[in-house]
């Protein structure tokens, strides 16, 4: 099987609570250790922006969270794991898709028409209050997928429609500049658990009923006391349907465990200890990462350099790819252009070319040069003259594998930029 490659991303517009542990980090993390899948987790402050005007929460939800998911066990070496905004190209992306978008795809998200229903509702102008962040939500959150050709998007439901417009936004930009995205698909994992916070509605931070992740153990013993029950006297035989308190529990417990504690609401355990059982047992799996947790807390520079290398990875494949799209667009090097009649326009003494050669090394070597004699790139020696040629093809042909690695190519010591060299690359096809 091919990789398929994952992206997700976390609005950082607050502090992570076990719903979001259960129900996004934990999977995330388990999904990452899979074979033949590349995963691609990103914080996404920009669309925090869009909720908050409140620096100081943006900043500290972003380490929260970052912190949170390196505490739960993401490798940052084995996935790419970024903050968007350290991502120029997001926002380059983003508005190439606007100009493709149509506004009445927008006026159908569903988290603007509620804004504008609520608004009408109220006997308000319909766009009060409504930014145009909020409207722009979903390019924005398809530049995100499409810019690293994600094929699938682990979301929870209220996204799925996002998913659907970026497949849209996708498939509209690839019929008008050629086939440059992956369309994505939104994975729904059903056997995730939506869980239900301290008043038994979905753990949510705008109902106030939620438990934060790394709470330390007095605080969620406290909070755990606050989880609602019914009114059953210690011995009375007590229901698990319904139970806010049980399906906690059962986030967290195998099956035999899960299976005890049925067994113990049937033969009467008081509510009291159910849930001195509760602490314990998501105290068990959480606590070991609390620690971590709290050593990254207390190194905000950690985090910040292990997001910068995130970040690298991540424009390791967004520079290219965006100097590519730039120039389906056409948004282009004018000297593209000659002014000379179109029979001797484009010459090729005005390409660049590939030079192969031979070094003392034994080795197979090239170099791409443009017109002027400057070297745009300069390849590694190859074992056989095969092997570089075969490099060359790939760079030729653009492959995104081969843009992606592009940037090992360049020259140093000289002004050689990966969009240089997809230039380059673009005017020789166009030639060709
Ligand atoms: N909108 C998502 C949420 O609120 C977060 C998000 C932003 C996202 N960009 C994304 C999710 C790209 C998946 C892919 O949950």
């Amino acid at each position: 099987m091919s990789t398929q490659r994952f992206l997700t991303g976390i609005t950082t517009s607050g502090e992570p609570h076990l719903g979001n542990y259960v129900g996004a980090i934990r999977p995330a993390i388990a999904a990452s250790r899979a074979a033949n899948v590349e995963s691609f987790y990103f914080l996404a402050d920009y669309h925090a922006l869009i909720k908050i005007d409140d620096p100081a929460r943006i900043q500290r939800s972003t380490l929260e969270i970052a912190a949170s998911f390196l505490a739960a066990g993401l490798d940052p070496r084995r996935v790419t794991f970024y903050r968007q905004s350290d991502i120029p190209e997001v926002t380059e992306l983003t508005w190439l898709l606007t100009c493709v978008t149509g506004k009445g795809l927008l006026n159908r998200a569903h988290a603007y028409k509620a804004a504008v229903d609520k608004n009408s509702a109220a006997g308000m102008d319909p766009d009060a209050d409504v930014t145009a962040g909020l409207f722009m939500y979903p390019v924005l959150m398809s530049a995100d997928i499409l810019m690293f050709n994600a094929h699938k998007v682990p979301v929870g439901r209220d996204q799925v429609q996002h998913i659907e417009m970026a497949r849209d936004i996708a498939q509209r930009f690839n019929h008008l500049y050629g086939e440059h995205f992956v369309l994505p698909q939104a994975v729904i994992e059903e056997s995730v658990a939506v869980l239900p916070g301290l008043d038994g509605r979905k753990m949510s931070k705008s109902y106030d009923n939620s438990i934060p992740l790394f709470a330390p153990r007095a605080q969620l013993q406290k909070l755990i006391a606050g989880i609602v029950t019914d009114s059953r006297a210690p011995g009375e035989p007590k229901d698990t349907e319904g139970s806010a308190l049980f399906q906690i529990y059962q986030a967290f417990a195998n099956t035999q465990e899960t299976a005890a504690l049925a067994k113990a609401y049937a033969d009467g355990i008081s509510w009291a200890d159910a849930k001195q059982a509760l602490l314990e047992r998501i105290d068990q799996e959480i606590a070991p990462m609390r620690q971590t947790y709290q050593t990254l807390m207390a190194d905000p520079g950690q985090i910040e350099t292990i997001l910068r290398e995130g970040a690298t990875k991540a424009r390791d494949l967004s520079a290219p790819f965006v100097a590519r799209l730039r120039h389906a667009v056409g948004l282009r090097n004018l000297a593209a252009l000659s002014t000379q009649p179109k029979e001797t326009r484009a010459t090729k003494s005005e390409l660049a070319v590939f030079k192969q050669y031979r070094e003392a090394d034994g080795k197979f070597y090239f170099k791409l040069v443009d017109a002027r004699g400057r070297v745009l790139l300069q390849s590694a020696g190859h074992d056989s003259p095969k092997d570089a040629g075969q490099r060359i093809k790939a760079l030729q042909s653009l492959e995104p594998a081969a843009l992606a690695a592009m940037e090992a190519l360049l020259p140093r010591d000289s002004d050689a930029s990966v969009a240089a060299a997809v230039d380059a690359l673009q005017r020789l096809r166009d030639a060709a």
